[in-house]
């Protein structure tokens, strides 16, 4: 297997290139409309075919590259069943998405949107925007959900192993992986926190909207494929 973090310095997103080494079948998890070309150098560079990209949500903060990728090399585009209806597939809770001899595992992580998503691979997780290094996504916007994320978190991110790797959609102070049994020890939002407590931490956060979320939102819904100033 394959992994790669790469970084957008504007929005402090990451992007996740996993790929199955024997048969060179590669995805993007959340690439960013401005990196397409980055992105597509170190496909080509690493000689791997790119089959599937992959959204945790609708992003509010970027645009995505979904569309884009998908005109310029077929790739198929893949999000949640309550996610951007643009998607060549909608997946659910459990399903599979193979790549050559690798599956990547579906998990429904709703709470920060109402379509998020995790993605499973051996002894690591993309958790999108649902947890991050020693915080979470936010749930003020998207149908978001504080109670709703406590569960996804506590149910089904944190029942994985405990070495199991984390790869957050996001992080603005450096950092670039956890592990469950850090994030479970040492995240202020959760650490020794009950569910009623969580809420009221995510209640009082008071942060500002995030600058693009007027035309992010659109068009991510439509793959990233529309005309937007941004
Ligand atoms: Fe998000």
């Amino acid at each position: 297997m394959i992994v790669r973090q790469l970084f957008d310095a504007e929005t402090f997103t990451y992007t996740y290139l996993v790929a199955d080494e024997e048969s060179g079948q590669a995805a993007l998890i959340d690439p960013v409309l401005e990196q397409i070309d980055r992105d597509l150098l170190l496909i080509r560079e690493l000689g791997l075919t790119l089959a599937y990209v992959l959204e945790t949500h609708v992003h509010a903060d970027h645009v995505t590259a979904a569309g884009v990728l998908r005109d310029r090399t077929g790739a198929k585009t893949v999000a949640g069943a309550r996610g951007a209806p643009c998607a060549d597939m909608a997946v659910r809770h459990g399903d599979g998405i193979a790549l050559g001899g690798l599956t990547i595992r579906v998990l429904e992580t709703p709470g920060h949107t109402d379509d998020s998503l995790s993605f499973h691979v051996p002894g690591m997780v993309f958790t999108g925007d649902a947890l991050f290094i020693r915080g979470t996504g936010r749930t003020d916007f998207q149908n978001g959900d504080a109670g709703t994320l406590y569960d996804s978190i506590t149910r089904v991110l944190f029942v994985l192993p405990d070495t199991t790797v984390i790869w957050p959609g996001h992080d603005y102070k450096g950092r670039t992986s956890s592990t469950v049994a850090e994030e479970k020890a040492h995240n202020p939002r959760l650490a020794g926190k009950t569910r009623d407590e969580f809420v009221q931490i995510m209640g009082s956060l008071g942060l500002p909207p995030p600058k693009k979320l007027a035309v992010a939102v659109a068009a991510n819904r439509a793959c990233g494929r529309v005309e937007v100033a941004v």
